[in-house]
């Protein structure tokens, strides 16, 4: 298939390109390089410089395209509560001009990534779709708008589309800013032989998933993708950020207590774990143990940093 993919020198973008083209499917990226780098763009993609907000520029330069896999956004939390305008337009207003150029190149499907952000704080884990969202960063909000916009543009327009709630991807290639970047923070520090901070006591919890799964999740069923749906794409499995550090240090064979303590975040969710079974339902299921993710991702990092000495 001729798939295009916007953000694709980003972190979960360039990793989707690569297993794209492992597939056998022809890649265009569209980026703007504010955040990605030309870099992890797989050679064998075709680079189309632009910017999802001014689709005019570039539009009439792609071809015919079969489907659509928008992952350019401003993915900051503390971003977008700094500048909820620029938020809003780049995840939200970018959402619908990609969901009007999909339109435009004749493309018959649409995917995108929401996050486990939309579902905010809850009393009760782990979090299925069918959940009262209650973002509580406007990053959550514009996630959130951006899904109601593909489910009602694929209702009227008959646009096959499926929106993936990521919980926390890791992998290489991820960026030590942004969202759920704590596994690549404490590699990067490692590898710098820095102390890795914990913030509060470590017992906030999260649902750890390999940047490799969801980068397949991005490209499964793309013959017979069913109704539009939202679905999670998590392990289901909660991991403190203390074991995570545990572990991680072992890897790395760091000490157990080379580490930091630092205050809470504000604003931080306590815990976040997201329910697979509408996935598993699709027939979508993460492949990778946490332990061998963890390994290819610190492998990354140590290799990264003896490159740039
Ligand atoms: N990383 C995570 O843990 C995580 C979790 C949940 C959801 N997500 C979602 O997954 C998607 C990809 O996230 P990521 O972690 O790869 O982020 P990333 O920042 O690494 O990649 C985003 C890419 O989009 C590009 N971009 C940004 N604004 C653009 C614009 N206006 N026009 C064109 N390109 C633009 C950036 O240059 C970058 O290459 C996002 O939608 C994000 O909200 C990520």
């Amino acid at each position: 298939m001729r798939v295009l993919i916007t953000g694709g020198a980003g972190f979960i973008g360039s990793h989707v390109s690569e297993e794209a083209l492992e597939q056998g499917h022809e890649v265009t990226v569209v980026d703007n390089l504010s955040q990605g780098l030309r870099e992890n763009i797989p050679p064998q993609a075709r680079f189309v410089y632009g910017d999802i907000l001014h689709p005019e520029h570039w539009l009439s330069t792609i071809g015919p395209v079969d489907i659509v896999i928008h992952l350019a956004a401003q993915i900051s939390v503390p971003v977008s509560e700094k500048d909820p305008l620029t938020d809003f337009r780049v995840n939200a207003e970018g959402t619908l001009r990609m969901l009007m150029a999909t339109q435009e190149l004749g493309a018959g499907q649409f995917r995108t990534a929401s996050s486990a952000a939309v579902y905010g704080d809850a009393d009760h884990l782990p979090l299925s779709e069918e959940e009262r969202v209650h973002p509580v960063a406007f990053y959550g909000l514009s996630k959130h708008t951006a899904e109601q916009y593909v489910l009602h543009f694929a209702s009227k327009q008959d646009l096959k589309a499926v929106v993936l709630r990521l919980a926390n991807v890791y992998g290489p290639r991820q960026r030590t800013q942004g969202e759920g970047g704590v596994v690549a923070v404490f590699c990067e520090s490692m590898a710098q032989d820095r102390l890795p901070e914990i913030h509060g006591d470590g017992q906030q919890s999260r649902d750890f998933v390999y940047v490799g799964d969801v980068a397949r999740a991005f490209l499964h069923r793309l013959q017979n993708p069913g109704s539009p749906a939202v679905y999670n794409v998590s392990t289901e499995i909660p991991t403190t950020v203390f074991d995570l550090f545990t572990t991680l240090s072992k890897i790395a064979g760091k000490p157990q207590d080379g580490f930091r303590r630092a205050p809470v975040r504000i604003g931080d969710i306590h815990d976040s774990v997201l329910s697979q079974n509408k996935a598993k339902s699709w027939g979508f299921e993460p492949q990778t143990l946490l332990r061998d993710g963890l390994w290819t991702t610190w492998k990354y990092f140590l290799n990264r940093e003896l490159h740039a000495e």
